[in-house]
């Protein structure tokens, strides 16, 4: 169902594997910023979870993906509006992509999304943009308890890039 399409987990974290502080904040500065946009955009498809759409709508950041086709996985389906498309299954999502010509999806979080996509073996590659940083372990995993019963997976880095502000990209495909 998936052939032809790629599909990469794109996420800022410290150097102890946390995505926010225990309020949903995170530090990032805007060279980091402009690099997630970068990337997303030349996906064309995003896909967040509801509670990081709620946190992206308090900030400018959807103005920033206008152009990008965003699906929303929530346990409420609403109609699809704008930008953006709600769906309660991963397996929509791809669909929808697939069905508009997409070949590759990028997942933006949070974990609780990430974890869903992960459990259901829809995850080609994970993107880290690591930030210099060490945050409360209190904070927010990369990935949360639902995809447990998957894990541990093996990764191999494929190569790294310097970003700004001592922050490095490093491109993990699934063994
Ligand atoms: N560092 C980064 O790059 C980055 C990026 C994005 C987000 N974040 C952080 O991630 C955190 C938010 O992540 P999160 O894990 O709390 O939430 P999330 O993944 O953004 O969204 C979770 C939502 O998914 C829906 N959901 C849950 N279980 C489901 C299921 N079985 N089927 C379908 N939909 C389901 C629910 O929506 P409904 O309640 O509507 O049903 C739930 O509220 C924030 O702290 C944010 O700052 C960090």
């Amino acid at each position: 169902m998936k052939s032809g399409l790629k599909i990469s987990i794109l996420m800022a974290i410290s150097v102890n594997g946390m995505v926010a502080d225990q309020y949903d904040q995170v530090p990032w500065t805007k060279p980091i910023w402009s690099e997630y946009y970068k990337y997303v955009q030349s996906s064309g498809a995003l896909v967040v979870g509801r509670r990081t759409l709620d946190l992206m709508t308090t900030t400018d950041e959807l103005d920033k993906l206008r152009k990008v086709k965003i699906a929303v996985l929530t346990r409420t389906v609403q109609a699809s509006h704008d930008n953006l498309a709600y769906f309660s299954l991963p397996t929509q999502i791809v669909e929808y992509f697939q069905n508009q010509g997409f070949s590759h999806i990028v997942v933006g979080g949070g974990p609780k999304t990430n974890s869903l996509f992960l459990k259901a073996g829809l995850v080609d590659e994970l993107v880290l943009d690591t930030f210099p940083i060490i945050l409360t372990s209190t904070g927010k995993l990369l990935f949360n308890s639902t995809c447990d019963t998957e894990l541990p997976k093996f990764l191999e880095p494929t190569h790294s890039k310097d970003l700004e502000n001592g922050c490095v990209r490093t491109y993990y495909i699934f063994r």
